[in-house]
Order: structure tokens, then C-alpha cells, then sequence
């Protein structure tokens, strides 16, 4: 028996920032070895099985890269095992064994998560979901969808599509994040503010625990009053009390019209009496309500996401708002946005410098182009530190300025500042994402950054995580948003599901 401590191994893990998170709480676990490797060939295909360990690799470190690092390539493993099964009963029996041997298991979906979640700390086993992708069930009456949690989210909106339904949740990620991620994280996105969060609009959950039992929540009904909501535990639990292998999710009518527009403001200070007046005008129409400054703008442009709006459009303009309406008749919603555009230019004192409505469906998209293509064109300029904060949304414009501010003082801004420190996110939500974009990762910047930015956020009774999870980013940092109190009765939720600490390791917790 090859079985290996996973903590005697420290000295081998290479990712300095994730080392220092890994150095006390963990529990002793077992890594894979020759014997593990064996069983689990008896519960899976071979070709499920990807491990670059002897006698017989199935596959190369290269191979296994794209599992061990993370969507930022800021969070590095080194699982020597992938496993991937296709079915609830394989998880179940492979996570049965790790529970005997006391095998660490990291959960992973996509692995679009910005946390660091879904990439081992060291060399625990990987079990990825991708496998498991077929939809159960999809009722167009009621609206339900149950589906496996291996699902890619933009599959799952293209399969209830031709029944006009739409999926509650979007993101930027959707071409490769999966619902079991999705909900494992509790993702919130562009559509939260129309449609709420997760734990809403999330049923039912077929979840495999720790000890290989399989919990089956995959309810269908609405309203189920009796005794308490085991399945909200899971909602952004992150791997860490279990495996969700099905997913019960409520879609949404698709909107008979949908439009778009981007308004431009000469100020940041505009911002939030604008939100204000425009929800007030469209009422039941506006979808969303999205945030971005000049800085994300220009990325977004310059890395090819969208259309870029006229010189004259953008002229003057600090930061950007997309407005987003889903209503019953095009017609009607037009004119709302278009009396709402004339009021807001029509002003004494303007909010707004312009506003530039979409007018046919390419239009609509590379509005909304600009703004998902944010997050993608930060990470193709360097490396990113991204900070998903809840702040009130006056402060937006004051943690960005401040950061920037804070890295001047250190000497660590470039030349460009402006373009290296910037704010967008989702405003109906008050969730900014603070960005910070460098040549590397390094100690210097990551020292200046933290806890910096969470005394900040603690200085507003803010959160320092919105959407984006804990993770192994913020596990250091939970107590800035969840006091001593919680922090003990969620430790105690972990033994009672995990007792032995083989889901997830060191995230979220500890
Ligand atoms: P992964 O990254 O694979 O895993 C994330 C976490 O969930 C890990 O802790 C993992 O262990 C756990 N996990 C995954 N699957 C399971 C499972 N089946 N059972 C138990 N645990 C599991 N997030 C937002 O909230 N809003 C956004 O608008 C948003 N936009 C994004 C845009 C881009 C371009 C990118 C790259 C990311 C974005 N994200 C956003 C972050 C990310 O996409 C979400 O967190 C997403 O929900 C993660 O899904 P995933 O399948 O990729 O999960
Ligand atoms: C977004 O809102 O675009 C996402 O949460 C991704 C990010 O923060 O970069
Ligand atoms: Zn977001």
C-alpha cells in the first residue's frame, strides 16, 4: 500500500500563497496510490480514469495540468488522479472508498471558479463532473429542469430554449461552468437581480456526502414546508460537505422582448441617483443593472469584446452603466427606454453624457459583450487579483480610488495606473469587483493587497466574498464577514457531514 501523508509532503507544494493557507487545520489524508488506483478501475472505464501514477500512467503531468490549475493560473495542484465518472452510483462508490482510506477528494466542474476552489491544495484526488452531463428531465409546464450536475450551464439554456424557457442564472463563464459548480459556489451573475439567488430558485439536490451516502433531495415541488431545508447547506458549500451530483432547478418564461442599452456618465457620483431614476421608470422591466468604469471599458474594446461605442459616445465618460429590460411587449418596453433615455438627456443637469440603444440582435449582444468580455480581457492583460466585494454602492468608486491610492504608495503601480486597478459588477446587487491587474503574482503586491482590502471592506460592514465563494482565497479571511459565533456553528457543520475532512480540504474553512 502506497498510501502517502498528505502533510509530510508540505515542502513539495510550490504555490506560495496557497502553502501559507494549507499550514494548520487540515486534517491527516491519504493521497492515491497503487492499491486506490486499482479499486477504482473496478468502478470506472479505463478511460474515466486519468493518473500519472506507476506502474501504468494513464496519462501525462502535462495532460493533467489543465485539472490542477485554476481558470486565473494563480492556484496550482499536483493530483496525480483525475477521475471522472459518469454516473451517481460511480461517485458514490468512489467516494465510499476515499472515506475508508481517508483520501482527500477535491469536487470540480468547470473550473471557471475565482476562488481557487476546485484545484487541489496538493495531491488529493480530483474527481471531476464533466462526465456527468445528461439532462433528467425537463417539464415546460411548470418549468423544472433536473439535470446531472456535470451539465455545461449554456447547453442546459439551449436545451429548454426551443420550450421558451429560460435559466434563471448567467455568466460570463456560461460556455464552461457547470450547474454542480454553479451551485456549489452559489453563483450569482447578470440575471440575479431579475431572477434572485440560487437559493431560490434551486429545488432540489441529489448530493453524494462524504461517507459515499447518497442524499436524495431532487425535489420538483415548489413548496415543501416540512422540517428543515437540508438542500441550502450544499448551496455554496463549495465542496466541502459533498459531492452534488443532480440538480432540481426552476427556469424562467424567456421574456417575450428583450433590449439593451449602455449609458455613458461624465461621473461616478451619477451612479446611484441614476439607478434610482431608472428603476423608477422601468419598473417591472429592468433585468439588470451593470457597472463598469472607463478602465474595464477599454480592456473590454481592446481585447476585442463587442463593438466599440463611437469616440463621441465615449468622450468624457468615467464609467459605464448597461441597462438590460425583459418585459411582455418589445413595442412597449422600446418606448419606456426610449422616454427614459429623453428624460435622462432632457435633465437640467444630466446624468448621463449619452446613451446607445441596441436596435437589432447583434447589437444587443455586443453590449452585453462588452460587458461579460471584462473578465476575460483582465486576465489576457497580465495576472489578475480580483476582489468580489459587497460594498454599499456609493463606496464603488472609493474602494477602487483607495486601492489604487494604497499600491501608488508602494510604488507598485505601473505607469498606466488607471488601467491597472479598476471597478465594475453588478450594481442592483451591490457587488463590486475590484480588480487589479499585474505583470506576475507576486509576495510584494499580494502583502499590499491583503488585508488591506478586507479592513476596507470590513470598514463599510461590507463582504469580501459577493458571489465568487471563499474558497481557498478567503478562507484567512472569513472572519472579516462571518463573526466568531458563525464561523464555530459552521465548523461544526463540517464535522457532522465531514468528520474525517476528506471533501474539499482546506477551503472555505480552515
Ligand atoms: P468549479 O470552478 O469547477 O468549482 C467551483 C467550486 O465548486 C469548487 O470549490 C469546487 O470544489 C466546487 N464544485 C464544483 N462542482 C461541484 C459539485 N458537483 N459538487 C460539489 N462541489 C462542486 N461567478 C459568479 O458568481 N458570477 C459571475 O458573474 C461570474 N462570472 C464569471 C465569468 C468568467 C469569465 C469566469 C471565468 C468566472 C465567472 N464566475 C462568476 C465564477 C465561476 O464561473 C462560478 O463560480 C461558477 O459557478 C463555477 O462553476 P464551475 O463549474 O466552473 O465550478
Ligand atoms: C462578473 O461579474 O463578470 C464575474 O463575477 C467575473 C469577475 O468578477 O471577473
Ligand atoms: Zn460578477
Amino acid at each position: 500500500m502506497l498510501a502517502r501523508h498528505l502533510l509530510s509532503r508540505r515542502a513539495k507544494f510550490i504555490h506560495w500563497n496557497a502553502a501559507r493557507l494549507y499550514s494548520e487545520g487540515v486534517r491527516q489524508l491519504n493521497t492515491v496510490g497503487e492499491e486506490d488506483l486499482a479499486h477504482f478501475a473496478k468502478i470506472l472505464p479505463e478511460s474515466c480514469i486519468l493518473s500519472t501514477l506507476p506502474p501504468k500512467p494513464t496519462a501525462t503531468n502535462d495532460e493533467l495540468a489543465p485539472y490542477n490549475t485554476d481558470w486565473m493560473g494563480k492556484y496550482v495542484g499536483q493530483a496525480s488522479t483525475v477521475l471522472k465518472p459518469k454516473t451517481t452510483q460511480q461517485v458514490s462508490e468512489i467516494v465510499k472508498w476515499c472515506w475508508e482510506r481517508r483520501i482527500g477528494i477535491v469536487p470540480q466542474g468547470g473550473n471557471t471558479g475565482l476562488v481557487g476552489g476546485g484545484v487541489p491544495l496538493k495531491d488529493e484526488l480530483l474527481l471531476n463532473l464533466g462526465g456527468m452531463n445528461k439532462v433528467r428531465s425537463f417539464d415546460p409546464v411548470s418549468g423544472v429542469l433536473v439535470a446531472d450536475a456535470g451539465c455545461i450551464l449554456e447547453a442546459l439554456s439551449e436545451h429548454i430554449a426551443p420550450h421558451h424557457h429560460i435559466m434563471p442564472l448567467d455568466l460570463g463563464a456560461k460556455g464552461s461552468c457547470m450547474i454542480g459548480g454553479n451551485v456549489a459556489t452559489n453563483a450569482g451573475g447578470l440575471r440575479l437581480l431579475r431572477y434572485g439567488s440560487l437559493h431560490g430558485t434551486v429545488l432540489g439536490l441529489e448530493v453524494v456526502l462524504p461517507d459515499g451516502t447518497i442524499l436524495n433531495q431532487l425535489s420538483t415541488l415548489r413548496k415543501d414546508n416540512t422540517g428543515y431545508d437540508l438542500k441550502q447547506l450544499f448551496i455554496g458549500s463549495e465542496g466541502t460537505l459533498g459531492i452534488i451530483t443532480g440538480v432540481s432547478i426552476l427556469t424562467a418564461a424567456e421574456p417575450q422582448a428583450t433590449n439593451n442599452i449602455i449609458l455613458a456618465l461624465p461621473s461616478f457620483d451619477n451612479v446611484q441617483p441614476l439607478y434610482t431614476k431608472v428603476k423608477r421608470h422601468l419598473s417591472e422591466i429592468m433585468s439588470a443593472f451593470e457597472y463598469f468604469d472607463r478602465a474595464s471599458y477599454d480592456l473590454a474594446i481592446k481585447h476585442g469584446h463587442g463593438k466599440a461605442l463611437s469616440a463621441e459616445d465615449v468622450e468624457g465618460a468615467e464609467c459605464f452603466v448597461l441597462v438590460e429590460t425583459s418585459g411582455g411587449k418589445r413595442e412597449h418596453d422600446e418606448q419606456k427606454l426610449d422616454e427614459l433615455l429623453e428624460t435622462l438627456m432632457e435633465a437640467e443637469e444630466p446624468l448621463i453624457n449619452t446613451g446607445v440603444l441596441s436596435s437589432s440582435p447583434a447589437q444587443f449582444a455586443s453590449l452585453w459583450a462588452i460587458r461579460e468580455g471584462i473578465t476575460e480581457s483582465i486576465s489576457k492583460e497580465g495576472k489578475p487579483y480580483k476582489y468580489d466585494l459587497s460594498v454599499p454602492i456609493h463606496a464603488f468608486k472609493d474602494v477602487v480610488d483607495i486601492t489604487r491610492e494604497h499600491l501608488r504608495s508602494k510604488g507598485l503601480l505601473r505607469e498606466d495606473a488607471v488601467k491597472q486597478v479598476m471597478g465594475f459588477g453588478h450594481i442592483g446587487d451591490g457587488n463590486l469587483h475590484l480588480n487589479i491587474v499585474a505583470d506576475r503574482f507576486t509576495p510584494e503586491i499580494q502583502a499590499a493587497l491583503e488585508p488591506f482590502i478586507y479592513e476596507l471592506v470590513a470598514s463599510y460592514k461590507g463582504s469580501v466574498s459577493a458571489e465568487h465563494g471563499v474558497g481557498v482565497m478567503k478562507a484567512h479571511a472569513l472572519h472579516y464577514s462571518k463573526d466568531a459565533t458563525s464561523r464555530a456553528l459552521m465548523k461544526r457543520i463540517k464535522d457532522l457531514f465531514d468528520e474525517r475532512g476528506i471533501m474539499n480540504p482546506g477551503k472555505v474553512l480552515e
